[in-house]
């Protein structure tokens, strides 16, 4: 899968939504003989096109993740309840929070649209399976269909949906978990062993994710039966990543010495470190995705902006301690053990 889209070193850049991937980070990968993804994820169809028309300009292998829609509907109860523990840290930021949940799809059906007339090298796909169309019709317009899986199961339901590779996360990830079923917090399993899980059941090529931060890890998914693996906290403090400066700086500090699994800022589990808001909320969030990401996310924007570490969302993998401060090319070529 690799060498038939010219890649020669074996450690992939993550999507990351929200910042952290921009077109820069997803070319500098693609020069350092990798493959970056771009993050579809909360764009407007507009927004992602443009992103799309500069990476392609720079004439490197590229691929475009989207989040496939997989909502778990707020109730107007747990909704009300989870907004009116959070009035107060509204009022501090002077910010409102929305009254009603609001359940969109993140313009899913536009951007397929986007995809299949001026399709890309590889799309990727996380939190849910789309219809097996959905994949054929990418697959038909000339892109290599990738899908995020968490476990075995996960892994024939994609086979069966026709994806030309899995994506295998272990809950070590930082961000959003890929599962298809975010109502259940995904089991701690090693990488490695999952891996194993996955490549018993299936022969499609397998990229590992979560938690790599050092050669040793590579080897080990290479071992464990992945051709590949792909990273994003490793990258989150690189020269070319648009992470937020507080972000960057918590990711190295030693107060922010754990990550959790977390609902509390979006309703979907997602591995941050901990901190303020994971430590009071988690217990009483509901898991209610999009609508949760919603309500907290003028709140989030507004802690960002103070640089409030407390209150940001700081997704993190639990190797964030090795994140370093350089260039892109030069934290791919280091986890593959080639510097
Ligand atoms: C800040 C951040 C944002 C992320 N956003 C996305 C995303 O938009 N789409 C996606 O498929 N995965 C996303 N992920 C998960 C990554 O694709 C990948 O699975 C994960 O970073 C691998 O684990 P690691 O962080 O320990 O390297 C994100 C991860 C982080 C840290």
């Amino acid at each position: 899968m690799l060498t038939d889209l010219g890649i020669s070193l074996p450690v992939l850049a993550a999507p990351m939504a929200g910042g952290p991937t921009a077109p820069n980070l997803v070319a500098a990968a693609g020069h350092a003989g990798s493959m970056g993804f771009l993050a579809g994820g909360y764009k407007t169809p507009a927004a992602l096109a443009e992103q799309i028309a500069a990476v392609r300009g720079d004439g490197v292998p590229f691929g475009v993740n989207l989040f496939a829609p997989n909502p778990v509907p707020a109730s107007e109860e747990d909704y009300r309840a989870y907004r009116d523990t959070l009035l107060s840290e509204a009022d501090r930021y002077g910010v409102h929070l929305p009254d009603t949940p609001v359940e969109d799809d993140d313009h899913w059906a536009a951007k397929i649209d986007l995809l299949l007339a001026d399709p890309v090298p590889v799309v990727s796909l996380t939190f849910g399976l789309p219809h097996g169309d959905v994949v054929a019709a990418l697959r038909a317009a000339g892109s290599m269909v990738v899908q995020t899986v968490t476990s075995a199961p996960e892994a024939r339901l994609a086979e069966e949906a026709g994806v030309d590779a899995l994506i295998v996360q272990s809950s070590a990830a930082g961000g959003h978990s890929g599962t298809f079923t975010p109502t259940r917090t995904p089991p701690e399993v090693p990488l490695p062993r999952l891996l194993r899980d996955v490549r018993a059941d299936t022969r499609l090529p397998l990229i590992g994710a979560g938690g790599i931060s050092r050669p040793a890890d590579v080897a080990a998914a290479v071992g464990a039966g992945a051709e590949a693996v792909t990273v994003g906290t490793s990258l989150l403090r690189t020269h070319e990543s648009g992470t937020s400066a507080p972000h960057k700086a918590a990711l190295v500090d030693p107060d922010f010495d754990a990550t959790v699994v977390t609902r509390a800022f979006t309703g979907r589990p997602a591995r941050a470190l901990r901190n303020r808001f994971t430590d009071r909320y988690e217990p009483i969030a509901p898991c209610a995705y999009p609508a949760v990401h919603h309500l907290t996310s003028p709140l989030r924007k507004a802690a960002s902006s103070a640089g409030d570490t407390g209150l940001i969302h700081l997704w993190a993998g639990t190797g964030h301690h090795d994140a370093r401060e350089e260039p892109v090319a030069d934290t791919l070529a280091r986890l593959a053990g080639e510097s």
